[in-house]
């Protein structure tokens, strides 16, 4: 088991510490936020102090704040040259976590999401993968990349969960206009999606292209909808947001 040291204690950071916490390892959480880190304290009695006391107190230390913090808190701490260190800070380079963070050298960074706690997740990781996999593995599939602009790309894919909450939102909403009914409207677009996702083979590339065109056959509702998406220059937005959203992250570099 592993002392696990937590500098953040917010929305991303919480989920983890539930997950690491299950498998047995030691850990501490900066007091802020003091709602989050009062509640982990009291359902897991992990524990709570400030941030220097945290890395003191750790083997491996995840870097859980906003990224336009980060430098302002980083630079006040002092690390050792021992420790692993796992960020999963959008926007905070490699070089950045390096001088932030020197004399420690083993670092790596990644994007959880919040399910991570249930498993399922799969975690892009960009430095020490294997760090990374002997926390979340099995439950949660680490997925390596080779440099930070791939990362960063990740990043992106990453945005397209709320964009895709947000096309079924409103898909929901088109249904409760036709039946009256939002509960049993948002039920049935959540679970067909979620359903059909859940069954689906996936780690072969052109699986989905394959899953499409079984559905989309000559002259059916789902050609016309893949069809209209098509000329309404759905993908095109799409292809034209993911870009600029990765420019984003590469311009903090
Ligand atoms: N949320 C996600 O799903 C998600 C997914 C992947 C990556 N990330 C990344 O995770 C990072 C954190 O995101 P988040 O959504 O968890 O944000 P968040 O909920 O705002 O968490 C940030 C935490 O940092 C704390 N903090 C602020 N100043 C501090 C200080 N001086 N010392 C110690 N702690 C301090 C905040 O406490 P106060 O509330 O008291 O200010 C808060 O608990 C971001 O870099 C983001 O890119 C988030």
């Amino acid at each position: 088991m592993s002392r696990i040291g937590f500098i953040g204690t917010g929305h991303i950071a919480a989920p983890m510490v539930r997950f690491l916490a299950s498998k047995g390892h030691f850990i501490s959480v900066t007091d802020r936020n003091t709602d989050v880190s009062a509640a982990l304290r009291t359902e897991l009695g992990v524990t709570v102090t400030d941030a220097q006391s945290v890395v003191d107190t750790s083997d491996i230390v995840f870097l859980c704040l906003r990224p336009q913090i980060a430098p302002d808190v980083l630079e006040t701490l002092t690390f050792r040259a021992d420790q692993q260190i796992i960020s999963v800070m959008a926007a905070v380079s490699a070089q950045q976590l390096a001088q932030l963070c020197a004399p420690a050298s083993d670092f790596v960074q990644t994007i959880p999401l919040g399910f991570l706690q249930q498993g399922g997740c799969p975690l892009a990781a960009f430095g020490n993968d294997t760090l990374l996999a002997d926390l979340f593995q099995p439950e949660n599939p680490v997925v390596s990349v080779s440099d930070e602009a791939a990362l960063n790309a990740h990043f992106a894919i990453c945005a397209m969960v709320p964009g895709m909450l947000d096309l079924m939102a409103t898909g929901a909403a088109w249904l409760t206009e036709q039946t009256g009914d939002a509960d049993a409207a948002e039920f049935y677009t959540t679970q067909l999606l979620s359903g059909f996702l859940s069954t689906m083979e996936t780690g072969t590339s052109g699986r989905l292209a394959t899953e499409r065109d079984a559905l989309a056959t000559e002259g059916t509702l789902s050609l016309q909808m893949t069809d209209g998406l098509q000329s309404g220059r759905a993908h095109d937005v799409l292809r034209a947001t993911l870009t600029a959203i990765g420019s984003r992250l590469e311009t903090k570099e």
